[in-house]
């Protein structure tokens, strides 16, 4: 197979939340116009990116419809008590820095998800918003639904005991919500993009000793508008796709290249896969790039704790393209992959086997043997979007049969990646569900 084209990936998924949230969190007299309305532009279409501007309409922002190529409208009033339960989706970064955002306000809201998010565990933010001063009602021990009522908060010191973007942004937004100071530490840095947007709006931010320092100020959020980079966790399904390529060349265009976000470049490096980066800008305070990306032989390599967190999202795809290099690849450090959309350790590993790839996950660590045989067999992605991607790029293989139990999932994060990857490597066409 050989690769050839220039792709645009969509919006950034994590960006895109934030740039709605705060944007509903703006000054209702502020901004253009006076009337509070932010202007988005490249907003990520995916399901994920929905349930946050539902969950924010249902609490009182407008904001116009979510299409592709379309810009966004988000107008701000102050947030009220919703009529009816806040439904995330899949959504963990919805439900997360939403009851960072409700532990300021003086109202209760019960929020709840599907399946897969109310297996997922809440503990990590709701004890330190409950130490903030937020009231949280369980109905079903660490899991959603959670019933959270906010109002005045204390300010928090708080070192995370697990380096969660997640977390950190959730005690940010209540701290600008409930008017508070907190400083926060995290044992590794994780993606940095809530820090960022503050910081390009003007917000009290700033770093120092390692730790992240907010202060509320008299002036709230200004209404802004901004642009969102394409998201690197979806290119780096196409990178892949590229790399295991016999030939040609791909161009992904306006890629978001924060470095708490590209890990996965890094190591790629390491495994013998240089992706060059062109055409360098800025964007809403988020670097961005265009990747050339070329075929490449792969070799093993060992990727440490304090790198997961930059490529957190991307050892599904990564851990396909381990199955491809020579020798064995080791991710130290991966449990926390058993909470995401999926128990992604345990079915990387027995997906990887089910296509004929030695696979394991031992304790916290994920271990991968590189083989040259065609992948071949049934994937069960569990409805998980970055199972379902990896598992299709390993199917653009030469010889390769890999039969995936459902595709819709992609919804999620990449709506459009079965369209692209099938026009830069037509065989992925073929996949069935
Ligand atoms: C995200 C943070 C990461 C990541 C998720 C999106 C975010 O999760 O896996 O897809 O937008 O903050 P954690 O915060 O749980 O590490």
């Amino acid at each position: 197979m050989r690769v050839a084209g220039t792709v645009r990936v969509p919006g950034d998924k994590s960006i895109s939340h934030r740039a709605l949230m705060l944007a509903a969190l703006a000054s209702p007299r502020g901004g253009r116009g006076g009337v509070g309305t932010s202007e988005l532009t490249g907003l990520l279409t995916g399901e994920d990116v929905k349930s946050s501007a539902r969950v924010l309409r249902q609490l009182g922002a407008e904001i116009s419809s979510i299409r592709e190529g379309a810009q966004v409208t988000v107008r701000a009033s102050r947030l009220s008590q919703p009529a009816s339960r806040l439904y995330c989706g899949n959504s963990g970064t919805s439900a997360r820095l939403t009851l960072g955002i409700l532990a300021g306000q003086p109202f209760a809201a019960t929020l709840t998800g599907d399946a897969s998010l109310r297996r997922r565990p809440m503990r990590r933010v709701t004890e330190p918003l409950r130490a903030m001063g937020a009231r949280i009602v369980e109905e079903r021990g660490d899991c959603l639904p959670l019933t959270i009522r906010g109002g005045w908060l204390r300010p928090l010191k708080y070192t995370t005991p697990v380096a969660s973007a997640q977390l950190k942004s959730a005690l940010l937004l209540a701290a600008l919500t409930g008017r508070v100071a907190v400083t926060i530490r995290e044992p590794y840095r994780s993606r940095d993009h809530t820090e960022r947007l503050f910081v390009h709006l003007g917000l009290d931010l700033h770093f120092h000793d390692g730790a992240i320092s907010y202060q509320p100020s008299a002036v709230g959020v200004p209404a802004f508008r901004v642009t969102v980079p394409g998201d690197a966790s979806s290119a780096a399904f196409l990178v892949a796709a590229a790399v295991l390529a016999e030939g040609g060349e791909l161009l992904l265009e306006n890629v978001g290249v924060n470095p708490t976000r590209t890990g996965f470049l890094v190591v790629l490096a390491r495994m013998g896969a240089a992706v060059e980066r062109v055409n360098l800008g800025e964007q809403g305070g988020e670097p961005v790039a265009d990747l050339l990306v070329r075929p490449a032989a792969l070799r093993a390599t060992s990727v440490t704790a304090e790198e997961v967190p930059t490529l957190v999202d991307e050892v599904p795809v990564l851990a396909v393209l381990a199955s491809r290099a020579m020798g064995e690849t080791v991710f130290r450090e991966v449990g926390e992959l058993r909470v995401k959309e999926s128990n992604r350790l345990e079915l990387l590993a027995a997906n990887l086997r089910a296509v004929g790839v030695a696979a394991e996950a031992r304790g916290n660590n994920l271990h991968v043997q590189g083989t040259d045989r065609p992948p071949r067999g049934r994937v069960d992605t569990a409805r998980d979007h970055r199972l379902a991607m990896a598992f299709a790029v390993l199917g653009t293989l030469p010889g390769a049969a890999v039969r995936l139990s459902e595709r819709r999932s992609v919804a999620i994060s990449y709506p459009r990646f079965f369209t692209d990857l099938s026009r830069l490597a037509p065989r992925a066409a073929r996949h069935r569900d």
